[in-house]
């Protein structure tokens, strides 16, 4: 994805870029199984910290920062300071996924002779085996490490090294008078080689933040310490990774990143008691399945009575994000490959600019390896081919070699008709998309085809067990009466096109259809707590969500 024209760096236009999206998203599930798996194992530990901060942490270790992890002291490395230590789980998490040390030892978190403590040890060359390659600061006291990046980058600026620091700091945490100390500092030397992102979820150890000390307004007092400042949703990946690749010029930069404490498990969400607190063992696979459950709606623009003009697909779009869509859907017709044409990379290129969703890009055309170079160029995040529109294998392996290595994310979709090719079990690790069609490609407003749903059925689970990690998506015929079966056959990317502009009321459309889903995925949970006798621990838990949900039995 890019788009350009954004603030007085030159140097960030055009080059915004997020390496495969869908795979990015992927990992920050799995970021947040192994944070969660090591607290429950270790029966303590702050799943809240860590969740707020997950999509800071991983942008920043798997997309942003030039951090090689099996040579943790080379000297050009960007660096990452965790002042805020509590969302070690998090932390050890992001690094075990770059290779830090292996997955499975988060079980060893907080246990006697872990290199894994509640607070983070900084790594030491002489202890190699005994600390944590990455970890850069031992942190726990608060209100220390923006002091501690500020040293490095008067360092690196001495030693002429253009390498970045990043400083995460927690919005409890800013009630220290050394951050403001730092802070001052940090622009009397107009440090611009320092970014740090404040994980705002107004959520400290005692309570709420504005409660127990206000921080508010933090915009305006970073602001008038004489940082550039930037405010996004710290959730959004396709919001914090240009922020966090565009350098400030000047001065240093605080991106003031909103999050929710806990997000990602309903119950830990927004609430204060589960700051440091461990969900039990046994709970975990149901905690897991919720990760799991985690889905994307993306609107299809070509809907609705307003037609496909230029104008009209931006309006659409601009009511898909201001609604709540998290992707963007262009069916692309050749009008030869289907019975139907509608628009081409030059109108995707023109719609780059208007929002920052990600573009997951459907082309229904032939011979797509031919202008699969204008796609990428226009900004999509997300390509999907057919098989049908593929000669042969050999085909789709050139496409999908270059979307790879253009970083846009690859998917491969099929009619309702075709079975998924034999072939596809060669792509396990670089397809993040299958698209099992519901309707034959065309038009929006077709009826669903119930007959795709035992090839969902066979093919979803067969795919799981032979390793993929990628996402599948349902499109066509996707609306309230047929979209929770296709998320039981797996689906967790829903296209929907007439059921969400085929109405005026494009608002309720979103709410209505995140509303079934989360309290559909909340009755399975309760299912299953009962089929592994949690019910009564369960339910407890979550009694404010089943009284939100009406689902009480
Ligand atoms: C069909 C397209 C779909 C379609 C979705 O050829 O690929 O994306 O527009 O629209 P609905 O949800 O109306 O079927
Ligand atoms: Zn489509």
């Amino acid at each position: 994805m890019r788009w350009s024209g954004h603030d007085q760096n030159e140097e960030a236009d055009n080059m915004y870029n997020i390496n495969r999206y869908l795979n990015l998203k992927e990992k920050l599930k799995e970021l947040r199984t192994i944070a969660l798996t090591g607290i429950a194992e270790a029966g303590s530990g702050h799943p809240g910290a860590s969740f707020s901060a997950a999509e800071i942490m991983g942008c920043l270790y798997f997309q942003i920062m030039n951090n090689d992890i099996k040579n943790p002291s080379n000297p050009n490395r960007d660096y990452f300071i965790n002042s805020k230590a509590h969302s070690a789980p998090g932390y050890y998490a992001t690094l075990s996924l770059v290779g830090s040390f292996p997955k499975e030892e988060i079980k060893t978190l907080r246990k006697l002779n872990s290199r894994l403590q509640g607070h983070p040890v900084r790594f030491s060359e002489m202890q190699k085996h005994h600390s944590v390659p990455g970890i850069e600061y031992s942190g726990g006291s608060e209100g220390i490490g923006l002091s501690v990046s500020i040293g490095i980058c008067l360092a690196n600026k001495l030693d002429k090294r253009d390498n970045m620091v990043y400083c995460l700091l927690g919005d409890g945490e800013t009630n220290e008078g050394q951050i403001w100390e730092a802070s001052m500092a940090a622009a009397k030397f107009k440090l611009n080689n320092l970014i740090a992102i404040l994980d705002r979820n107004k959520i400290q150890q005692d309570g709420f933040t504005e409660e127990i000390m206000p921080i508010d307004p933090i915009k305006e007092k970073w602001l008038s310490f004489n940082w550039e400042v930037v405010e996004i949703n710290g959730h959004k990946i396709e919001q914090l990774i240009p922020e966090l690749l565009k350098k400030p010029v000047d001065r240093p930069k605080i991106i003031i990143a909103n999050t929710v404490k806990g997000n990602g498990i309903k119950h830990m969400a927004n609430n204060p008691q589960w700051h440091g607190k461990a969900p039990s063992k046994k709970h975990l696979p149901l905690l897991i399945r919720e990760l799991e459950g985690e889905y994307m709606i993306s609107p299809s623009i070509i809907a609705g009575t307003d037609g496909i003009g230029e104008e009209s697909l931006k309006q659409k779009i601009a009511t898909a994000e201001r609604y709540g869509a998290d992707m963007i859907h262009l069916d692309v017709m050749d009008g030869k490959f289907v019975p139907n044409s509608t628009f081409f990379f030059d109108t995707i290129k023109k719609l780059r600019d208007g929002t920052r969703l990600p573009f997951d890009t459907h082309l229904m055309i032939q011979n797509p390896a031919k202008v699969l170079e204008q796609y990428i160029d226009a900004g999509c995040d997300v390509i999907s081919v057919h098989a049908e529109a593929c000669s042969n294998e050999q085909e789709f392996e050139k496409i999908n070699t270059k979307l790879i290595s253009s970083g846009v994310s690859p998917g491969l979709a099929v009619n309702p008709g075709t079975e998924l090719p034999e072939w596809v079990f060669s792509y396990l690790d670089n397809l993040d998309v299958i698209i099992i069609m519901s309707v034959n490609p065309g038009f929006a407003g077709q009826k669903f085809i119930p007959e795709v749903l035992p090839k969902m059925k066979r093919a979803i689970p067969l795919l799981r067990e032979r390793g993929f990690k990628g996402y599948f998506e349902a499109d066509g015929g996707i609306d309230l009466s047929t979209i929770k079966q296709c998320f039981d056959a797996g689906c967790r990317i829903f296209v929907m096109g007439n059921a969400i502009f085929g109405n005026s009321d494009v608002e309720k459309r979103i709410r209505d259809t995140k509303f079934l889903l989360d309290s559909y995925l909340e009755k399975s949970l309760l299912d299953e707590s009962q089929s592994l006798n949690l019910e009564e621990d369960w339910i407890k838990g979550r009694r404010n969500i089943i009284e939100q949900f009406n689902l009480a039995r």
